[in-house]
């Protein structure tokens, strides 16, 4: 496994353009075990709430899933991601369904098995590459958050690095409804029981959750395939109770200058096309750190199994 790693203050010294909050919270020592360098990770005291199951939980306007007479995910829609249309923004209070078929606007059936299938077959080796990162992450969460909200969830991937938490309740949020079998799956080979997990077809500008209901918010790779990164960051800051964290891991474009880079301006638009709207050059972590939360920590990281999607950017942000 070929990992490299820069800490938090060298990282941001490379990238001016981002500000770090300082934190005024207990700092606790976190090294990824996978990493060369330590990466400072801060407690927080996310309020706990009483126990309850995900059907519990706060949903805004009860839905779930894009209604029967919405038209189906049809050719445009394909057209619609391949040609990189320039979407209107939107109001923060709007329909989450409204902002689903908006935003992210229905794809034929087979292109979303397709895409579902292909990210449930094809991210093996990566996910064992980031294993070590993901595992240090949540580890530092254990304990202290009952209620989890996903964004982009996918196959469910990370389930397994939280579901025994105790007491543990989920919701993943994802726009392609053919993920919610994986998801449901990998709910269930983990432990998480049906009353504990709820997917949810919605996108992140418009989670369908009421303010400050969870306790953390977890996203990975994510942030690129969002159509507005900020409005996702400011729907995560609403539902997030104070003192919430916001886990994440993003891929984000490489060092300006570099031949990577370079190479990564000119595979964007197929990218975008060929992996249902994924940004290669997105500085994500640029839009978490002026997203407005309390404090944040980051490490940067290139993983062999990513190739030209490289680095990424892993850590927790606190509200
Ligand atoms: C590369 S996959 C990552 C899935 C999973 N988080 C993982 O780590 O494997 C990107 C996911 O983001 C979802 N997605 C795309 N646009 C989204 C949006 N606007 N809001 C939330 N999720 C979105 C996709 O459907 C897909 O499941």
């Amino acid at each position: 496994m070929t990992l490299s790693s820069s800490n938090l203050s060298s990282w941001f010294s490379s990238n001016p353009t981002i500000k770090q909050t300082p934190s005024t919270k207990k700092a606790v020592n976190l090294t990824f075990k996978t990493g060369r360098s330590p990466c400072s990770l801060v407690t927080s005291n996310a309020s706990k709430g009483s126990k309850k199951s995900v059907q519990d939980l706060p949903v805004k306007n009860g839905s779930s899933r894009y209604c029967l007479c919405c038209p189906r995910r049809h050719f445009l829609g394909v057209l619609g991601t391949g040609l990189l249309p320039v979407f209107p923004s939107f109001a923060s209070d709007e329909d989450p369904m409204a902002v689903l078929n908006r935003i992210h606007p229905p794809r034929p059936d087979w292109y979303e098995e397709f895409y579902a299938s292909a990210m449930e077959k094809a991210m093996t080796s990566y996910e064992a590459e980031i294993a070590g990162y993901k595992s240090q992450l949540f580890a530092s969460l254990r304990g202290k958050v009952d209620k989890i909200l996903e964004i982009g969830i996918g196959t469910g991937p990370n389930l397994k690095y939280y579901a025994d938490y105790p007491g543990i309740n989920v919701f993943g949020v994802d726009p392609n409804g053919k993920m919610e079998k994986y998801a449901l799956a990998a709910a269930q080979n983990v432990g998480l029981s049906p009353s504990n997990f709820k997917f949810m077809q919605a996108v992140a500008e418009a989670l369908p959750l009421d303010d400050a209901s969870v306790d953390a918010v977890v996203g990975t790779l994510v942030l690129c395939s969002v159509k507005d990164v900020d409005k996702a960051l400011q729907e995560v800051k609403r539902v997030l109770k104070p003192g919430g964290f916001y886990v994440f891991v993003e891929h984000v474009a490489a060092k300006d200058g570099t031949i990577l880079r370079f190479v990564q301006g000119i595979l964007d638009p197929l990218q975008q096309t060929v992996a249902d709207g994924c940004h290669l050059t997105r500085k994500t972590a640029t839009n978490i750190a002026e997203a407005g939360f309390a404090s944040l920590d980051v490490n940067e990281v290139v993983l062999s199994t990513a190739s030209f999607v490289n680095p990424h950017v892993c850590g927790i942000a606190y509200r």
